[in-house]
């Protein structure tokens, strides 16, 4: 065989070795049969002594080109190679990372926030949008544009923390009405849930902190039977039922006329027991109509907008859907307590 066919046919071959090379380690031994010291092209080139000057310079140029080629050959199925075993690796390590493990426990919605999330959507769907407001409030927002002068005698009903800078932790959600009643131009109806703080003696019905779910209505003609339908709608689908309702006075600054609406107490069913004070009646739903100086101070015609506004009290809703007769159960932390509520 003349030495050019021998170089053509160590290029073959050596393909068809290296490609049959499994694992990285096999590849460099295979290579080495061919262009390593003792491989076979190194072999041949030996024999390149014993050719005339041309033949030596056409074949020498052919076996530079062929050993190059082995050695490109060697990169790819190199690459082939780590590509291959990188694949295996990953399947075999192949894991989800969202998936749970048997021991992990899951937390659960506390009963106060899926209460607001039901309230939340029965409202959407009369067609109330959701509004938010800060803990920390200005007097401004929280007392004053409500109607309570700096010397109201109703601020006493409501007294809290303050801070340094004379702000203060708002002592109910109405802070944000004067939110929405700068923001939104009449008519709007909004809802406004949040966490709300008073100077309280803490006991079965009390807690220094609470949730509230604001509600406020404006728009042209509004009357107390608005208000009154609004509230039986709510309260018939929260609790599944017709719910018993009384409507008595009740004042606030800022409604007139202002009324409490008590239910009728679910944990005794109106028999008397320590969450109704032994009344049969439950205060759940402060409300009235909004005060003229309130819409007239947010730069609004009394005589042209009116509305209706109310304070739900969340923990109280929280304890009469489910029996539980002390509120300071609910934001004891006690897990035992809550975790009766996970797969409510
Ligand atoms: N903000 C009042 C309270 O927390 C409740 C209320 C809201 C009353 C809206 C009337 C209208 O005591």
């Amino acid at each position: 065989m003349s030495i050019t066919n021998e170089l053509e046919e160590i290029l073959k071959e050596s393909k068809e070795v290296l490609s049959s090379s499994k694992t990285e380690q096999d590849l460099d031994t295979n290579k080495n049969l061919f262009i390593g010291k003792k491989g076979k092209l190194t072999a041949v080139l030996k024999g390149l002594a014993t050719l005339s000057v041309e033949e030596k310079k056409t074949v020498g140029a052919r076996a530079n080109e062929i050993s190059k080629e082995i050695e490109n050959f060697v990169t790819e199925v190199k690459q082939n190679l780590k590509k291959a075993f990188y694949e295996v690796e990953l399947k075999k390590q192949k894991f989800d990372v969202l998936k749970p493990t048997k021991e992990q426990e899951f937390g659960s919605l506390h009963p106060v926030t899926k209460i607001q999330y039901e309230v939340e959507d029965i409202f959407v769907s009369m067609g109330f949008e959701i509004m938010d407001g800060p803990e920390v409030e200005t007097d401004f927002n929280n007392f004053e544009a409500l109607n309570f002068s700096a010397d109201h005698p109703a601020r006493d009903m409501q007294d809290t923390f303050y801070t340094e800078d004379g702000n203060l932790l708002r002592t109910h959600t109405s802070a944000i009405q004067v939110r929405a009643l700068k923001i939104l131009k009449p008519p709007f109806k909004i809802i406004a849930p949040g966490r709300v703080f008073r100077y309280e003696e803490v006991d079965a019905s009390h807690e220094n902190t609470f949730y509230q779910i604001e509600g406020m209505v404006l728009d042209k003609k509004v009357s107390t039977s608005n208000l009154i339908y609004t509230m039986k709608v709510l309260l018939s689908e929260i609790f599944k039922k017709e719910v018993t309702v009384r409507l008595r006075p009740g004042y606030f600054p800022f409604v007139e006329p202002g009324f409490e609406l008590d239910i009728q107490c679910m944990v005794c069913n109106g028999k008397g027991c320590a969450v109704c004070k032994h009344s049969g009646w439950v205060e759940l739903l402060p409300c009235g109509l909004v005060h003229p100086n309130v819409i007239r101070d947010a730069g609004h015609d009394p005589k042209e907008w009116q509305g209706f506004a109310f304070g739900l009290g969340l923990d109280r809703l929280v304890m009469m859907r489910y029996g539980i007769n002390d509120i300071r159960y609910l934001h004891s932390g006690n897990l035992r307590f809550l975790k009766q509520f996970a797969k409510i």
